[in-house]
């Protein structure tokens, strides 16, 4: 079995916080979701090497690892921007201008969905209904959610993280 090359380590206090989630469930293997998501914080997506060592830790093979990693979108599987936007064309959001607001994030930042710029500040993602459609229309910036959103405050926004 190939295993994860030595770079790839989680510190001392992160093995402890890995074996504080599996102690959450009675099968410590639930807790993949929870610490694949600690892996994409640290190493910013989940390359192979990631997901084998990943594997090691949680005592899972590699092939259930990368098929939770593969099922969810929220899992990357390729370098992202570090301003990751999320923007939502589900319906409530495409009636309210989502569709716009993502062709809008294309043409400012020279990106394509699912592609980060060349720059590595920022990456584009179309995405389902995230359970905002109250304030639709909305798009998300890495873990924030920024709702009734307007071409003029989506340019604001993405200049503020230039
Ligand atoms: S449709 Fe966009 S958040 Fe629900």
């Amino acid at each position: 079995m190939s295993t994860a090359p030595s770079t790839i380590v989680f510190s001392g206090d992160e093995l402890q916080e890995v074996d504080r989630l599996k102690s959450l469930y009675p099968h410590s293997k639930a807790a993949i979701m929870p610490v694949l998501w600690m892996a994409q914080k640290k190493w910013g997506w989940l390359s192979e090497d990631v997901m084998k060592y990943v594997a090691t830790i949680m005592d899972l093979p590699y092939s259930h690892v990368m098929g939770v990693a593969s099922f969810y979108t929220m899992y990357f599987k390729k370098p992202m921007g570090q301003h990751h936007i999320q923007v939502c064309t589900n319906v409530s959001c495409m009636l309210r201008g989502g569709v716009e607001l993502l062709e809008q994030v294309k043409r400012k930042l020279n990106v394509a969905n699912n592609e980060a710029t060349s720059d590595g500040k920022f990456s584009l993602e179309e995405v389902e209904c995230m359970g905002a459609c109250g304030g639709a229309p909305m798009i998300a910036i890495n873990e924030t959610f920024f709702e009734n959103m307007t071409a003029e405050e989506l340019d604001r926004l993405i200049a503020q993280f230039q």
